[in-house]
């Protein structure tokens, strides 16, 4: 039988080799309006008529037709054929290559958005046509969800039940194995319950989870009653359509907006989400309470050049603002963060102060270092010699995520006027800083980048350095070991 890639793998293969990065190595893209531009490589030409299109990730020459995904560029620009493609490309993304017998997986992926887009319908119904989404219609009222955005993103309400899905699939002839695999039922484990299904959304609102072309592969479900020991917040576990790390919330229908803006709002949560959408900021998107990943920061790329970041005012919040700062810097998206006042989130802020009041705070949001340094400030005490050296370091493995210059630059400059240091000395402990992440977390994809600065010098040199600055209770011992042996 012959041997064949995996739809999934090629996806991730597809998902982990932007086209607008693989294209830009080989090709001098300049951006126009919402796509790039290049001479095309493929034909004679003397003003570009190459596209590419970081949206729907592909590109295509309107002088000479040619066109494609990924694969397809590489395939015509390398001159190789698919399978090579794949693999050059699988390579450079670290994606294990697993060729599987020609055969249709189990897990077909459209039963799986097909069934999960008759349920969000069903909830949905629910919530707006029975008597038993009474109690989730006015509890959304309470909330102030209007019914525009009930519709819009589609909210429903789960029945107060342990079999309506499994009754409503079984007439629909779902098998039960896919409403499994979809996460919908859960099997019983406890002794006389074996080998039973039941339903894992029950008595909650629900709101679909859709992915950036608006299919559905998930839900989180909201319980109504606060009071209560349940979970605040029940989720789809991960399946083969849905995974956590790789979805924001709200993308599919922020997309255009964030496109003309060029800047995502990224709150915590869906009802921050949707209240955002309501109150006219239509291009807010939520990780879902997660820490933000690289594979999210990657989504958001796609289509705008930064992010504002409005998350929960308490420490926990402020540490989850600055760690996902370093992770949308370090794929070189320009960052702010706003500042709520104590308490609010974006959605309890615009209730009670208004869309103004909130337009007003996302107008105000600084740079991330700018916050980083606020919030450690109020922590340590940087008259002193040990405070500011803390907070120094801090923002400077911030600063020390970004690939890009400029940008590097200037938050270097910004850093230095706030804390009342010379730019010169954050410049000197930058270049420790980097050298240091370096040799810990070497760039995914830049691994050859990295060796190649690596073998000017005697691995055990590099090695017994990098493990020194690593010993982390003593994070001066890089810059005493830099002064001995020759590191750059
Ligand atoms: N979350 C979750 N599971 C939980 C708690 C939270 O998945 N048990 C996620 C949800 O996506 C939630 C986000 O984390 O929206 C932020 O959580 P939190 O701030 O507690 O909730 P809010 O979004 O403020 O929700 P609400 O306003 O309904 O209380
Ligand atoms: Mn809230």
């Amino acid at each position: 039988m012959a041997k064949i890639v995996p739809k999934r793998v090629l996806e991730e293969i597809r998902f982990r080799n932007d086209i607008v990065e693989t294209v830009s190595r080989c090709l001098d893209l300049k951006r126009s309006g919402n796509t790039f531009k290049a001479l095309c490589p493929f034909h004679k030409e003397k003003t570009p008529s190459f596209h590419v299109n970081p949206q729907r990730q592909i590109y295509h020459c309107f002088g000479c037709g040619a066109g494609g995904d990924v694969f397809a560029f590489v395939q015509q620009y390398e001159g190789v054929d698919f399978m090579t493609a794949v693999r050059m490309l699988a390579e450079r993304a670290g994606v294990q290559l697993d060729l599987e017998d020609g055969e249709p997986g189990v897990s077909n992926k459209q039963a799986l958005f097909d069934l999960l887009a008759d349920v969000a319908q069903r909830y949905h119904r629910v919530l707006l046509e029975t008597k038993s989404g009474a109690r989730a219609r006015r509890y959304l009222a309470q909330r102030d969800l209007s019914e525009a955005v009930i519709a819009d993103f589609q909210i429903g309400y789960a029945p107060n039940r342990w079999d309506a899905v499994l009754n409503w699939g079984r007439k629909q002839k779902f098998p039960v194995e896919r409403l499994e695999e979809a996460g919908l039922i859960v099997a019983g484990s406890k002794p006389g319950a074996q080998g039973r299904y039941y339903d894992r959304f029950r008595n909650r609102v629900m709101f679909p989870i859709r992915d950036e072309q608006g299919r559905v592969i998930g839900f989180s479900g909201r319980t109504l009653d606060d009071a209560a020991d349940a979970a605040k917040y029940v989720n789809s576990p991960e399946t083969p359509v849905f995974r956590k790390s790789r979805v924001l919330y709200g993308l599919d229908r922020a997309r255009r907006a964030v496109t003309e803006a060029r800047e995502a709002i990224l709150c915590e949560g869906q009802i921050d989400v949707i209240r955002c959408h309501q109150a006219g900021f239509p291009a807010a998107v939520a990780p879902q309470g997660t820490a933000l990943t690289e594979d999210q920061v990657r989504m958001v790329r796609r289509y705008a050049d930064g992010v504002v970041l409005v998350f929960d005012p308490d420490r926990a919040g402020q540490d989850a603002a600055v760690r996902a700062a370093g992770v949308a810097i370090g794929a070189g998206l320009a960052v702010r963060v706003a500042a709520l006042p104590p308490g609010q989130d974006p959605d309890t802020l615009i209730r009670e102060r208004g869309a103004r009041a909130f337009g007003e705070i996302l107008e105000q949001a600084g740079s991330a270092v700018h916050f980083q340094i606020e919030v450690l400030s109020r922590r340590e005490n940087v008259r002193s010699e040990v405070g500011l050296m803390r907070v120094a370091r801090a923002v400077l493995g911030t600063i020390s995520r970004t690939p890009n210059a400029v940008q590097r630059a200037a938050l270097v400059q910004e850093a230095a006027s706030l804390l009342n240091i010379p730019v010169s000395a954050l410049q000197d402990d930058l270049r420790t800083a980097m050298r240091r992440s370096r040799g810990t977390a070497p760039a995914r994809g830049g691994a050859a980048d990295g060796t190649a600065r690596r073998s000017a010098r005697p691995l055990e040199e590099v090695e017994l350095c990098e493990h020194l600055a690593r010993v982390d209770d003593l994070p001066e011992i890089g810059v005493i070991v830099s002064q001995y042996l020759p590191l750059e």
